[in-house]
């Protein structure tokens, strides 16, 4: 997760309400294929649960994050991790493979990932990852940007996060010096383990920051009112409107 970004993160929080992050990354570890032997950087760490399922291949994993309280959380794993800004990657030709998920849509300068990216492989590295694309939580940020308008307040100038196209991405990655091997945007609805309240809470709270602690939890229920209809079943069951930007790349 990126430094600049006002977004603040709680372990606690992560932990109750997106254990499924880490779960549902079984698509992009396939692509990444970590082998034993192998420096692999993961990049955006999160608590590491992630990283410690591909330290199980074998590979030497070291993850970097910019969220001082993940980072702690996963150190109490026993994982090599760093807290480091992934727009200002330190790496020289360190590492086989760089892999990320679901946090480059919280790094805003992705021409400066990519580069950092770059010079932490080695020559023929790769680079794979999944995060937010065009299109991503679409709903959520619509209904999130209805409630800051009626108080004035532009909600687009307030997002923390990148939702690119594929197209825009893989320019981005060549222009990088990248080849792309696979790009594409691959939708999929999400089932929360809690509720829509415990994933705006957890990451959506750039959005609610101007707003004064009482107006604060009438915004949420403001936001929930919207997205009910069209994000909860019946039976009260949350699903956010994922969106996943998959690719892998190979440093020229
Ligand atoms: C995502 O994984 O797509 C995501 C998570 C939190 C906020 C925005 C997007």
């Amino acid at each position: 997760m990126d430094a600049v970004s006002t977004q603040i993160w709680s372990a606690h929080d992560y932990a109750a309400n997106a254990r499924f992050v880490a779960d549902l990354a079984g698509e992009a570890v396939a692509l990444l294929a970590p082998r034993a032997g192998e420096r692999i950087l993961d990049l955006g760490c999160g608590d590491g649960a992630l990283t410690s399922e591909l330290s199980r291949s074998g590979a030497f994993v070291v993850g970097v994050d910019a969220a001082p309280e993940l980072i702690a959380a996963a150190r109490e794993r026993g994982l090599e991790v760093r807290l480091q800004d992934g727009a200002a990657l330190p790496f020289e030709r360190e590492f086989d493979a760089v892999f990320s998920n679901a946090a480059l849509h919280w790094m805003k300068d992705p021409a400066a990932v990519i580069a950092g990216v770059a010079r932490a492989l080695v020559p023929r590295g790769r680079f794979v990852g999944e995060f937010g694309g065009h299109g991503n939580v679409a709903a959520i940020v619509v209904a999130l940007s209805a409630v800051l308008a009626r108080r004035g307040i532009d909600g687009a100038a307030l997002t923390p996060w990148y939702f690119p196209t594929a197209a825009e991405y893989r320019r981005l990655l060549e222009a990088g010096g990248f080849a792309v091997e696979s790009i594409g945007l691959h939708a999929r609805p999400t089932h929360l383990p809690t509720d829509m309240a415990g994933w705006l809470r957890t990451f959506a709270n750039p959005f609610f920051a101007p707003l004064d602690a009482n107006d604060r939890a009438a915004a949420l229920e403001e936001t929930l009112a919207l997205l009910r209809g069209v994000l909860s079943d019946d039976g009260g069951r949350w699903t956010a409107d994922y969106v996943r930007l998959r690719f892998a790349a190979r440093l020229i």
